[in-house]
């Protein structure tokens, strides 16, 4: 009897899901227009309205970071700055992608479990100083969920840092590397983790659920840099 094993390291070191190789491998005939203009591609569109309930742009990328990077640069100015969880994805990896690619600052904020406290958040805000010209002016929240740590917020926590990040006119990206898990966990819909909670642009993560994508891996040039996602960034408003 061979014993079953299960590899706890990291979800981004599974294999492919059969059922999505047999898919590329059925789309792989024929022909079919470049750069969205195809039938793949509307169709996923129309998928993802149907499952987040509201028409919305979807753009697929290569990896999770380039999903955040272009997620953040709709939302972000290059004097503007960027809240997050001191341990956020953002913040701690990404080789500084965020801040290269909106010229943005990463301000890491403190808070229990991996998350984002509302009332921390306010005072940041409070304490920020926007309209002075010394200063970067708050352009976006970073929400990730479920965090590096694997620790969820509620909807209820979402939707409480939401509105404090609105009422201090930022906007509200959502890093979901792990989305379909956060979904699972909490038995709510799509909907209701994300736009109908006030998130704005949502980076969907598929790689760690089965999908197959580019791999970013460099060993020479960095040790130690992990696999990517195929990753979709996703426009609410
Ligand atoms: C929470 C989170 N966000 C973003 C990423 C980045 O994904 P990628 O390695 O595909 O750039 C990861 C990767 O593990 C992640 O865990």
């Amino acid at each position: 009897m061979t014993e079953k094993v299960f590899d706890f390291r990291s979800d981004n070191v599974g294999g492919v899901a059969p059922e999505i190789l047999d898919a590329i491998v059925a789309a792989s005939t024929g022909t079919a227009a470049p750069y969205g203009d195809d039938e793949f591609t509307r169709r996923m569109v129309r998928r993802f309205g149907e499952v987040f309930e509201r028409p919305l742009q979807v753009f697929p990328v290569a990896t999770g970071t380039g999903a955040n990077s272009v997620a953040l640069a709709a939302l972000a100015n290059p004097y503007g700055a960027i809240y997050c969880h001191e341990t956020a994805h953002i913040n701690v990896y990404e080789c500084g992608a965020p801040e290269f690619f909106t010229g943005a600052k990463l301000v890491g904020l403190p808070g229990g479990d991996f998350k984002l406290e509302p009332a921390a958040l306010e005072e940041a805000l409070s304490l920020a100083g926007r309209g002075n010209p010394t200063r970067v002016q708050p352009f976006a929240l970073n929400i990730t969920q479920p965090t590096d740590f694997g620790t969820l917020y509620t909807v209820e926590e979402i939707a409480a840092l939401t509105s404090v990040a609105r009422r201090h006119g930022l906007r509200v990206h959502m890093d979901g590397a792990r989305f379909a898990n956060a979904v699972a966990a909490l038995g709510c819909t799509p909907a209701e983790m994300t736009w109908r909670a006030g998130v704005d642009v949502l980076s969907l993560g598929a790689t760690k659920n089965g999908a197959v994508n580019a791999e970013a891996r460099s060993r020479r040039a960095f040790p130690g840099t992990t696999a990517g996602c195929s990753t979709v960034a996703i426009f609410f408003r």
